[in-house]
């Protein structure tokens, strides 16, 4: 059967349709007055951008560019998330959100995930000495703040702290911190600070999505969406979700610093000297496959699994045919495509869903995550450039939703990119290693050079984590029946 239509009215924004963003803040906040809290979020839920607000916002975006308008059109939009120690502040049982009960990373919180399931360098004491000091509090909520310009977001954040009394003595909450991210500038537009360009493969939705190019099958809606088909607390019992834990999502925030100058650097001292059909390669055209192979993709954003060699900008621009691979054929070969591959390694596709015998088949819709980052910190500076070493703060805001924080991101940071042994290749002597992008640990992988895919390449991390946290985004319902008073 055909699944139900989603209620699009009552999902938050972002998880599906993704707020329309050059520019976002990420407000993050505790709740210093319950009562109060609970009262003046009345007032704000009218403001929070729904999946069918966000429909709404694209057309007027189409239309103004077919228009040839000037400039972007003035636009925003505004969710809210809790973590959970916000539900214990707010004195909210959330027991129906946790599948994983006590030991859900939800339930455990991402300063304590970090260190036990996330590979976050930590100090024997148990400290985290990369993190931010924000991110070591107890976080109870967040606001997403998206739109066209600062000057709008900045409007948007004054509505927001005129609503919770935010400088008056009866205000509800206090601002931890707010962090800034931007979309790059002119051609880089899209691309996130290493160049390459991002947000190409994100699941598809049965039920919602109408464009389904050539890729990975759209998923049930229970895989991004709690309380529907696909979402694995319904495997534990039918109604574990209550009303108000329905057409919510996880949202894994993490704060991630990239050393955008160290990762060229790495790319020039380690240039390829032939590409996989034998042909001798320029220095240039070595480093710039070497850090294809690392991500999986050029910087264009042409797979390398359709395009091994030699980028290709039209591939990359044809959504028909940029996310239509499958890593076929290639059980045990690195030759097209290193095993460990930052999008080989966080969607292996066929992989495991086409393994070779005696291996069965492992579906991986339930791993898919929706991404929704966004680039934070200038452009590289020229003495940057020259010094090869950051002296400025870059990296992604890296966000995704999905129904199960242990199925989805948790799984595939812990179990998938920190895990030298895959993916899985019984019969190959070497280890995939880990993602070059952002593995955690003894950062080795093997297949970077298609002519000697059992070579071990070395790597510093170029992708520092600074902080995050878990975070559940509630229905409009779920706002009103049970967050709100
Ligand atoms: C894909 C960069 C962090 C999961 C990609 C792509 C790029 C990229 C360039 C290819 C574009 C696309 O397919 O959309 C980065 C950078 C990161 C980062 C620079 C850190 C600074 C993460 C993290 C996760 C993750 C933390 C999850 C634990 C994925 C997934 C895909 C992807 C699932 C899509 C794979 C596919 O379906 O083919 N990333 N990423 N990324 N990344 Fe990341």
């Amino acid at each position: 059967p055909a699944p139900a239509p989603l209620d699009l009215k009552n999902i938050q924004g972002d998880i599906l349709s993704g707020l329309p963003k050059k520019t976002q803040l990420y407000v993050f906040f505790d709740i210093t007055d319950v009562a109060r809290f609970r009262k003046d979020l009345n007032k704000f839920i009218p403001l929070v951008k729904t999946v069918a607000g966000v429909l709404e916002d694209r057309k007027a975006i189409d239309d103004h560019k077919k228009k040839k308008l000037p400039g972007l059109l003035t636009l925003s939009g505004v969710n809210i998330s809790f973590s959970h120690q916000g539900f214990v502040k707010l004195g909210i049982d959330d027991t129906g959100l946790a599948a994983g009960g006590a030991q859900d990373p939800f339930v455990v919180g991402q300063k304590k995930d970090a260190i036990t399931n996330l590979g976050d360098p930590a100090n024997k004491d148990g400290t985290l000495p990369d993190w931010d000091p924000a991110f070591l509090k107890d976080i109870h909520g967040v606001f997403l703040i998206s739109g066209d310009s600062i000057l709008t977001l900045e409007k948007k954040k004054l509505e927001i702290a005129l609503i919770f009394g935010v400088g008056t003595p009866q205000t509800s909450i206090k601002e931890i911190i707010t962090i800034r991210g931007d979309v790059r500038p002119g051609d880089e537009s899209g691309h996130e600070h290493f160049g390459f360009l991002d947000g190409i493969s994100n699941p598809t939705i049965k039920g919602f999505d109408t464009v389904i190019n050539p890729g990975p099958k759209p998923v049930d809606a229970g895989v991004l969406l709690t309380g529907h088909t696909g979402d694995p607390a319904l495997d534990i019992r039918p109604d574990f979700r209550p009303d108000w834990a329905t057409d919510g999502s996880f949202l894994s925030f993490r704060y991630l610093f990239q050393e955008v100058p160290e990762f060229n650097d790495f790319l020039t001292k380690n240039p390829l000297a032939k590409d996989g059909n034998g042909k001798a390669l320029k220095p240039e055209e070595g480093s710039e496959l070497l850090g294809a192979r690392m991500v999986g993709r050029w910087k264009s954003g042409a797979p390398i699994d359709v395009a091994p060699f030699k980028d290709d900008p039209a591939l990359a621009a044809d959504p028909k045919r940029n996310n239509d691979f499958e890593f076929a054929g290639e059980i045990n070969s690195q030759l097209r495509c290193p095993f460990a591959a930052h999008v080989r390694k966080t969607n292996p596709r066929d992989d495991l869903e086409v393994p070779p015998p005696p291996r069965a088949p492992i579906d991986i819709d339930s791993r898919r995550i929706m991404r929704r980052g966004v680039q934070f910190g200038p452009e590289l500076t020229a003495k940057e450039k020259q010094e090869g070493k950051t002296l400025h703060d870059r990296g992604l805001l890296f966000a995704c939703y999905q129904s199960s924080l242990t199925n989805g991101f948790q799984f595939i940071q812990q179990s998938w990119a920190n895990t030298k042994t895959f993916p899985p290749f019984e019969t190959q002597p070497e280890d995939p290693g880990l993602d070059p992008i952002i593995g955690q640990g003894v950062r080795e992988m093997s297949g970077l050079d298609p002519l000697n895919e059992q070579k071990l390449l070395t790597m510093p991390a170029f992708v520092v984590p600074r902080g995050g946290e878990y975070f559940f985004s509630p229905s409009i319902k779920g706002l009103k029946s049970t967050i709100a008073t």
